[in-house]
């Protein structure tokens, strides 16, 4: 029981996922809004405060008050998480005078057998938390053939005609067998199943802090990381990268200082920053009546290693020889494989691309998208090009989409992915089962 308050009814956030019947039945929401007009009382709504007051319980009643044009509705305020939240919510209709449907029971169930941690509980349990009958847990589950590897059964018969099972080892070269999968799991639990200096590359974008109504702080964010890095950190090889793409939120319309703690992350596990990527988004979401600087253009990608003999095998473009010829010798001799000195290695094979990846993520060709956002290709092409050859792994333990599966799978190398979200592990097993029937051995 928290504190029971007049809320303003403008404060209640009831666009975060927290809604767990399959609709507001608003044939009932003016019904109540007419008790309401006629001065009965109703229960406080149950709101979790975590920065933003979520609703939890009373979905019907905020619709009845806002139909009345209220201010405000009795609330019982209770500081917590989202999750907290969430599994309130979860809860909460199962008690309520206004009967559920089988609809809105079975959505309780299937909710709550797509969270990893709820999933894993006994099915009486599952029940209790539910609101429902153990019998209707059963039967969900068995209608929905969750137990042994129901997913990649069902996502198998929905790709689009492989010529080979896409989860049959693929061999890319004599002695190279590739590493597959897309496990539904814990970043951290995932990684730290893996072997130790195995992996040769990571790229990955994790939730990012307040995304999808996560209610996740930067400094949660943070402490949410740390086992995940330390694993990254352990399973990379001597000459492995970790990419990290990741963006917060405008505070107060300045960028959060904290986004500089991230190279620090690296370092408390072991790894430094080799590099800065900027990811130019060629096409940021439209600003609306935000302001400008709340909807950044690009979003950082911090490379790191474990040490300076990282594999770097850099993609390389034509020199601009005409612009060349107007720098100062030395400098232009560097084009004509003729100059040996000073800080540059010498290098007539072309230039580096720059730090700037300019790749939209909405443009481009139809693929699988996470509900989040998904990283475009491109992006993490350019990892993989230039930090494995054939056969190495790539791994991403916040698949999403499998955007970095799929790439690594095109490429012929190995990969290894997980997701906490049923939904998201089943787009990855489709992406990369698509990728490698495309698969090409380019370098
Ligand atoms: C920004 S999305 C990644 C999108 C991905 N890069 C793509 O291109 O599709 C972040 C993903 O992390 C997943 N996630 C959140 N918490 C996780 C955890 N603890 N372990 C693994 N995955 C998690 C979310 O379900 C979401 O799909």
């Amino acid at each position: 029981m928290g504190e029971v308050v007049e809320l303003e009814l403008e404060l209640i956030r009831t666009d975060l996922d927290t809604q767990m019947r399959v609709q507001t039945d608003m044939e009932v929401a003016s019904r109540y809004a007419e008790l309401m007009r006629d001065g009965i009382e109703f229960d406080p709504i149950t709101v979790i405060y975590d920065g933003r007051y979520i609703l939890a319980d009373g979905f019907t009643r905020v619709a009845a008050a806002r139909m009345n044009g209220d201010d405000c509705i009795l609330a019982d305020v209770t500081p917590g998480t989202y999750r907290d939240a969430w599994l309130l919510a979860l809860q909460a209709n199962a008690k309520h005078a206004q009967p559920r449907t089988n609809a809105d029971r079975r959505k309780a169930v299937t909710t709550a057998l797509r969270d990893y941690d709820l999933s894993r509980k006994t099915n009486v349990e599952i029940a209790r938390i539910c609101g429902v009958t153990e019998g209707l847990v059963r039967k969900i589950k068995k209608e929905i053939g969750f137990g042994a590897e129901p997913v990649a059964v069902a996502v198998a018969a929905e790709v689009a005609a492989p010529k080979e099972s896409p989860f049959d080892s693929i061999v890319v070269s004599d002695e190279a067998i590739v590493e597959y999968g897309v496990e539904w799991g814990h970043a951290a639990d995932v990684l730290s199943r893996m072997e130790s200096e195995s992996v040769s590359l990571v790229v990955t974008s994790p939730p990012y802090p307040g995304q999808l109504g996560n209610g996740m702080s930067v400094s949660q964010w943070f402490a949410f990381m740390r086992p995940v890095v330390a694993q990254v950190a352990r399973v990379l090889r001597w000459d492995g990268v970790f990419a990290l793409n990741v963006m917060f939120k405008r505070n107060g319309g300045m960028i959060d200082p904290m986004l500089f703690d991230i190279p620090k992350l690296g370092y408390w596990a072991g790894l430094s920053l080799w590099e800065l990527y900027a990811w130019d988004k060629m096409n940021p979401v439209p600003a609306g009546d935000m302001a400008r600087c709340e909807i950044p253009g690009w979003e950082p990608v911090f490379a790191f290693v474990k040490g300076r003999d990282y594999r770097f095998s850099p993609l390389l473009g034509e020199y601009n020889h005409k612009s060349l010829n107007k720098l100062e010798s030395g400098n232009s001799e560097r084009g004509d494989d003729r100059y040996s000195g000073g800080h540059s290695r010498q290098n007539g094979l072309g230039a580096r691309g720059t730090n700037v990846i300019r790749a939209s993520n909405s443009g481009g060709e139809a693929r699988l998208r996470a509900k989040g956002q998904s990283f475009p290709p491109e992006l993490v092409e350019r990892f993989v090009l230039q930090h494995t050859a054939a056969g190495n792994l790539v791994v991403d333990p916040f698949c999403g989409a499998g955007t970095t599966l799929a790439v690594a799978a095109r490429h012929g190398r190995s990969w290894y992915g997980c997701d906490v979200d049923m939904d998201e592990v089943v787009k990855a097993r489709r992406s990369v089962a698509h990728a490698s029937a495309n698969r090409k051995m380019d370098r």
